[in-house]
This record gives C-alpha cells, structure tokens and sequence, in this order.
C-alpha cells in the first residue's frame, strides 16, 4: 500500500457537502435564541471623536446592548504589534475603524439602532500617500509609539559595494515603479457566531487562517485566560490572507461574553471591502547594473510601502518584499532600503505572495528591460544570473539545499515556445496579427516563494493521532488546527496521514480546526501548510505506530514538528538567514492587446512550478489556475482607489474581478517534482508562488505587443490607451 495515495488526485474530502450545499459556512449558522449585531464604522479617514452618544440607540426597539470602547476589557489588537485599538477610543485612523457596536433581536433593528447612534467627529488632516506621510513634518498617526515620520519599518541590505560596482556595469536601467493595493474579494464575507459552549467558553465560529492565533488576540482582548477562549472553523470560502488580522472575532466574542447570549453578524459585500486590509501600495525606486555580456553586477533598491492606518502584518509583509526586491539572482552588489509607513488608508496586510508579488515586479521589470538593453534574450540572461544550489542571497547566507531556480526557469521556457542551443536562446514569435486593431505579445518573468515564517518568527506545526482497533488498526483519527480554506488542505492532510500510517484512505478520520481539541497548527498561510502539517503528521504516525506495536489500545502519537530556524535582517547590513525552505516558478504570458479600445487579454499562460512532491496534483493544478487568475485581476483589471483615504470602490460592481470570460483560454501548468530534502515526501508549499512571476511576465508580453513599458498598473483600457497616445 506505501507509496500509493501521495500523487493521487484523490476526491477532496470536503467535496460532497460543497457540492449538495450541506456544508455550513459562518453565515449560514443559527443558534435558537441567537441576537444580531452590526458594527457602527467611522466611515471618516481621520478624526477625534468629540461626543459619542448611544442613548437613542440604547433605547430602540429590540437592542439588547451598545458597545463602545468602554466596554472592551483590554482595547488593542494586532497579529505583530498590538497598536489597533478594538473600538475606537477618541480617535479613527481610517475609514474601517469600529466606533460601537449595536445588538438586537433581530438584524433590522441592530441596524436601524446603529444609525442612532450620535457621533460628532473633529476631521484631522488626512495622510493618503506613504511617501508625504514619511516627511518631517507631516502629521503624526501613532505619536504614543516612538515611531519617527510614521515609519513603522525600516530594512536595510548591504551586500558588497553598489557604488563600485555602478563603475564596472556596461549597462544599467533605472526604474521607477508603483504596485497598487488589491483586495481579496473571498466569496464569503466576513460573518460569525459566538457563544458559550458547554464549559462556558467564549467560543466563535468564524472564517480564519490560524485557529490560535485567533483565540490568542480574542483572549487579550477580553482579559480572558486562554483556556477560556474557543475559536472553530467551519467552513471557510477563501481566504487568500485576507484573514489573517481580526475583523469580526474579537467583537462577537466581546458581545456574547457580556451577553451571555448566541450573537451573529454577517458583513455585506462593502463592509467587507472596507473593514479588512489590501494588498500594500508600493512605490519602489531601483537600479541595477550589468556587464555587456549579461553578468548582474549591482542592484540598488529603495522601496516604500503603505502600511495604512494600523500595523497588522506589514512588517513581515516589508520583509518579504527586502528579500524578493532583487528577483531571484544573485547580484554581488546589493543596497536595499524599505519602508512601511503609517497613513489614513484601509490598513495593508497579508495578501497571497506577501511583499513577494511587489519586490518581485519591480525585480523582473528590470531584468527584462536589461535585456532589451543588452539585446540578450530575456531567458539567456537569467540563466547567467539565476539563484542555485549554493548562491548566496543578498542576505548574505546561502540558500537552503534544493535550489532548482535553473531547472524550472528552462523547463517554463522551453514549455512556452523558447528554442535552446547551446547557451543561446531564442524567444518564439507572438502570433501575427489578423485583426488591424490586435497587437500579440510574449513575455516572460520568474520568481521564488518561501516556505513558512520567516525572519526567525517562532515557527511549529502540531499534529495528535489515535488509532483505534483491537489486531488491526480499524480507524486512524488526525487531530490538527490547520485551516482548510479552499485549497485542499484537509484532503492532503488524510493523504498523508493515510500514506505514513499505511491505510487505506477510509480508514482517516479528521478532527480539525477547533482550539478545543486540537493543538496549535500555525496559521493557513506563508505557503506552509503542506509543508508543515505533513512533517507533523509524519511525527505523530511515528509515534502513534510505535505505541501500536506497544500493544497501547488506543495508540496515541503527538508530534510537534520544528523546522530549522530562521534568524530576522541584522538592522545595520541586513545579513540573516531568513527562510528554510522555498518553491521555486517561471512562467510564459501571451497577450492581445486592443489597440483601438486598450483592452489587455491574457490569452495562455505556461507556468512551471517545483513543487517538491505533488501530493495531490489536481490540487496542486487547482492552486496555480487559481493563483494565475488572482494575478491576472492584479496585473490587468482590478483598480482599488482610495482618495485622501475613502475607498472609491466599496463595490464589486466598482471594483471589478475576472470571472470566467476574462480567464485564459490555456494555463498550463507545469508541475514539476524536485523534491525539498526536508519536506513531507519531499513536497515544498506552493499556494502562493504562481502568483509572483505573472505581473511581469504580462507587462513584459505586454510591451513586446506594443513597445511600451508599464511600470505601474493594473493595465486597464484607459492607462494603456494613455500609454499608446504618447
Ligand atoms: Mo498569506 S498572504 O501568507 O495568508
């Protein structure tokens, strides 16, 4: 039986009930009893609030409460930093932030009592743009901080002499570049219940990444010992690190522990646009020098970032973005300063790539346009310049054993139309045009993604496993907190678990995502999952073998897998080792481009990803169309505005998505089986790096189909209709 169910696309376990609508997901919860709340958002970028007065809504028919910042045990929050305050106290920062809470019988009337409630706010002066709001000067947002110029970061990377090495360069290219915010638009939004359970815990059953972590934040909100906090996950309806930071957790908590009564909110389409971090706004300054004959010598990199109004993840997500800012090469010469910045605008965070997809596009824009300088050939010059096995990152350390940049750069190119001899290569041709108003375009661009928390963040991934039965083991029951937010996780959980126990996949039962019964897993994010929960899943089937054989009735096996560690940026040169693992991607991009109405179609993509070990290659696919979708919303369509911090488009009628005629006709994913020497049968994660390299792949398919350079987008009709006329 070994070796039989790891690379079998077996049937999601979670299929049945999606498919015949049995599955629950947090809004469709019901509880006999159940009170309703709504949340009265500042809807104002900045302001001191002068006078709150509840006494009418207090008083309408059907409230039960109305909660304000009083009311919140201890008023903070933050994944990194506790500097968000639950409710807000004397001031908002931005549009989203929570001024009181109202709860009534019934949905109507919290919400009619919502709009009671008297606020008179004093407006301050508004911080829209991160590069304003870092001068001497500006207004300060977090003045109890100690933060200068509302810097909320600041990383540095000093790698040899850029200066020097700027004299040796033949050629350089200087690029300026801005990444815009993006949201994750989850089918469902934002909603939850809360109660008290049997053993009178809080507990909350609510869409999220990391169960603990989620019960750790709710617990110092509300004052409470952790063991009287329960946070369970139904099912979830994407993610995508959009739920990562807090949106309704801590506030249904608060109001079923005062209540003592079942309270359910469920966000409308705009609340949940507004009420939960993008995608950070980047704008990054970079030079990078090389020889005529297509040797990286220097890169220098500024890079700012928009931190919005709170801290949530954009320190880590800054990071990311130092690391993978100069692309995946390695360059002698490397000068790297970034920064997050506290403005007005809807708090920034985590968003599948983390910092990766905005380093990565200015990286990758550089070195296409290096080639065009140089008159090489974009895949000819990576591959002198690609990280290998044993290159040193501009960090300084070396990358962790598995490098296969080279292999997966080639396997996309030659997949995508490339001809190789000898060290030569030779890009294929666009098709020609039939249509006068079409113009076709090729382009490609690479990437890397790290595996699991970086920057010695505290990593572990716990897994308990019981087996049951008397000669025979009858059933294998996983205990594990790991989020399944779509992707698959809780299929290849039993898949693993089936492989490294010996049984048949009938044989796995799973009991997951409740702080209750199972142990901290780390959250559904930083592409680790698989990575993680399989070498915790190995662990404990280790174990709980080695009890069977004990004769223990049940056996039981609990495992803590720790990977190598990790060490944060040194503040003076940036040196550390950063990651322990990484998947690595290349990708083609073909485009048509209207040249009449500046419509951008991202016809086929070809996209090479080393995944270690598929553990389940239908997902596996899954999680690159999907990722190649989510990008292309990126790179082409979606447009977030935010003006002197109010969001123009609260609305997926404003703010518009791919569906399913604007998806390529072809992707082809190219799944590829280096395997990781310290991952679960190999496997590396992979959830998010599919997304890195397509922004500028398209951008650069993009210019090979009109000549022009897009150094900012989304490419929507009108910027690329500007773009022409010039
Ligand atoms: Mo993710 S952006 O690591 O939740």
């Amino acid at each position: 039986m070994a070796d039989n169910l790891i690379g079998q696309s077996l049937a999601r376990v979670d299929a049945v009930g999606k498919v015949t609508g049995a599955t629950l997901y947090p809004g469709d919860l019901t509880m006999p009893g159940m009170l309703h709340m709504k949340v009265l958002f500042a809807r104002r970028p900045h302001a001191r609030i002068k006078r709150l007065d509840t006494r009418r809504a207090e008083a309408a028919p059907g409230v039960v409460a109305v909660l304000t910042a009083k009311d919140v045990p201890v008023n903070e929050f933050g994944l990194i930093v506790n500097d968000a305050p639950v409710l807000a106290i004397d001031t908002v920062r931005w549009i989203g932030e929570k001024v009181a809470l109202v709860v009534a019988e019934t949905e109507k009337q919290a919400a009619r009592a919502r709009d009671l409630i008297e606020v008179e706010y004093e407006d301050l002066p508004v911080l829209s743009d991160p590069r304003q709001a870092m001068q001497l000067g500006a207004p300060q947002l977090h003045t109890s901080r100690g933060k200068e110029n509302n810097v909320l970061a600041h990383y540095r990377i000093r790698k040899g002499d850029v200066d020097e090495a700027f004299q040796q360069a033949d050629v350089i290219v200087e690029g300026t570049y801005h990444t815009p915010f993006q949201e994750h638009a989850f089918l469902q939004p934002e909603a939850g219940l809360a109660y008290l359970d049997e053993e009178g815990r809080v507990t909350v059953q609510v869409a999220g990444q990391w169960t603990h972590e989620d019960q750790e934040q709710i617990a110092h909100a509300l004052n409470l010992p952790k063991e009287q906090v329960r946070v369970i996950y139904p099912a979830i309806g994407g993610a995508f690190g959009g739920r990562e930071d807090m949106s309704v957790q801590i506030i249904l908590a608060l109001a079923a522990s005062r209540l003592k009564r079942p309270v359910k909110i469920v966000w409308s389409r705009e609340e949940s646009i507004i009420g939960h971090h993008k995608r950070h706004q980047m704008f990054f300054k970079t030079r990078w020098g090389a020889t005529k004959d297509g040797q990286l010598v220097a890169a220098e990199v500024e890079a700012i970032s928009d931190a919005g109004a709170y801290a949530y993840t954009s320190t880590k997500v800054l990071g990311n973005t130092t690391l993978m800012c100069t692309g995946p090469y390695e360059i002698p010469n490397v000068k790297v300063d970034t920064y997050a910045v506290y403005t007005n605008n809807i708090p920034c965070g985590a968003f599948r790539g983390f910092g990766g997809p905005q380093g990565l596009f200015a990286a990758e824009q550089q070195m296409n346009k290096l080639a065009e300088k140089l008159g090489m050939d974009v895949v000819e010059l990576r591959m002198k310049n690609l990280l290998h096995e044993g290159s040193l990152l501009s960090v300084g350390t070396p990358l962790p054993r598995g490098v296969s940049m080279p292999q997966v750069a080639e396997h996309a190119a030659l997949d995508g139309g490339w001809k190789r001899e000898g060290d030569k290569w030779q890009r294929p041709h666009a098709p020609s045009c039939t249509q006068k108003n079409k113009r076709y375009g090729i382009g490609y661009a690479c990437g890397y993604k790290n595996v699991g928390f970086s920057f010695g963040a505290p990593e572990q991934c716990t897994a308990k496993i019981v087996l049951r039965g008397k000669a025979e083991i009858e059933e294998a029951i996983v205990y594990h907190s790991g989020a399944d937010c779509g992707q698959g996780a809780h299929t290849v959980f039993a898949q693993m678990a089936a492989e490294a126990l010996e049984l048949p996949i009938e044989k796995i039962q799973l009991v997951v995502s409740d702080t209750a019964t199972t142990a901290n897993s780390g959250s559904a994010s930083a592409s680790r999952m698989t990575f993680m929960a399989g070498n915790s899943i190995l662990g404990a089937a280790e174990l709980a073998l080695k009890k069977w054989r004990e004769e223990d009735r049940p056996a039981i096996g609990t495992y803590s897998y720790r990977p190598p560690k990790t060490t944060p940026y040194d503040p003076e040169t940036g040196k550390s080792e950063p990651n322990f693992a990484y998947g690595y991607v290349a990708q083609v991009a073909e485009v048509e481009v209207d040249i009449e109405t500046g419509h951008v179609r991202l016809l086929r993509v070809w996209c090479a990803d080393d995944v270690g070990t598929a553990i389940n290659p239908q997902l596996v696919q899954g999680q690159i169309e999907g990722a190649i979708v989510q990008a292309q919303g990126y790179a082409i369509l979606e447009d977030f505005v935010q003006k002197d911090g109010r969001t123009l488009t609260p609305y997926l009628s404003t703010y518009l998505i791919p569906t399913v005629l604007d998806v390529p006709q072809e992707v082809n994913s190219l799944i590829l089986e280096y395997p990781d020497p310290i991952g679960p049968f190999g496997a590396r994660g992979m959830g998010e790096m599919p997304y890195l390299p397509l922004t500028p792949a398209v951008t650069a398919a993009v210019h090979d189909a009109i000549g022009v350079w897009f150094d900012d987008f989304p490419l929507t009709p009108d910027r690329v209709l500007k773009a022409l006329k010039k």
